[in-house]
């Protein structure tokens, strides 16, 4: 099967993000961890609150050249929704950014489970189309999920394509168990993982996604 990826923008995730460290955080500088790609060096951190332009602009870019005006469009709206339009608490974003320049991002979103559980979507990523495959999308995610887990985020999911997620631990889980908020028109992209002791075939229950993705054509 061919995977639109405007129906894989993510990773989406949610948890309880500690409200000291959100997307627009002016702390955002904290973990760094630079790698090399040639001769310039890209560094995560947190997104900053002024880069909210930026990071719209890296989404519509990156999903035009992958896919279509329309859907590159459609995601960067779905970025800006996302840090503009959720609770502090709810979201977190990570970036790349290399030379001053944002060049890989990634949001993670709470999703709200019956029982008191932290789970993060991931969703959506897009590293800069001059920067893909030499290994930035992989090292921001676990960046990421490295400092989720330190943040006591308990599950991370995402719904994408399962041959790039596998290389940063996902593994397909069922919508019958883990239940999305919206029926998957692709259920084998509905993926997950651990970040605790408890596996992920642990996770159960109904989940509900912040506002910015009450919308099925996302799922
Ligand atoms: C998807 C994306 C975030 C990956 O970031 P990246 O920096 O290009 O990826 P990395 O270099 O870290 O890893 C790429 C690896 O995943 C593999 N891969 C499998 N499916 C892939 C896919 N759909 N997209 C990218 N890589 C994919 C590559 O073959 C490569 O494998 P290798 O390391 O064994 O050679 C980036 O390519 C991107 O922004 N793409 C456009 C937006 C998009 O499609 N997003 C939806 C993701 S499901």
């Amino acid at each position: 099967m061919t995977f639109q990826s405007h129906k894989f923008p993510h990773s989406r995730s949610a948890l309880s993000v500690r409200a000291e460290c959100p997307v627009n955080s002016p702390e955002g500088n904290v973990r760094r961890n630079p790698t090399s790609i040639g001769e310039r060096k890209v560094i995560f951190r947190i997104h900053r609150s002024e880069e909210v332009p930026a990071i719209e602009a890296l989404f519509t870019t990156v999903f035009t050249d992958s896919g279509t005006e329309a859907e590159g469009c459609l995601i960067g709206k779905l970025a800006r929704d996302l840090v503009e339009g959720t609770k502090a608490c709810e979201l977190i974003g990570f970036a790349g950014e290399e030379g001053g320049s944002l060049v890989a991002s990634v949001l993670f979103s709470r999703l709200t489970f019956p029982t008191d559980i932290r789970v993060c979507l991931l969703a959506p990523v897009a590293v800069h189309s001059a920067h893909q495959g030499k290994g930035v999308g992989q090292r921001l995610i676990n960046h990421a999920l490295n400092a989720l887990r330190n943040e006591g985020v308990e599950f991370a999911i995402t719904y994408g394509d399962p041959r790039f997620y596998r290389k940063v631990g996902f593994q397909p889980i069922c919508e019958d168990i883990v239940v999305p908020p919206f029926t998957l028109s692709q259920p084998e992209g509905w993926l997950g993982q651990s970040l605790s002791s408890d596996p992920i075939d642990s996770l159960d229950g109904t989940c509900s996604c912040v506002p910015a993705f009450h919308n099925p054509v996302f799922w």
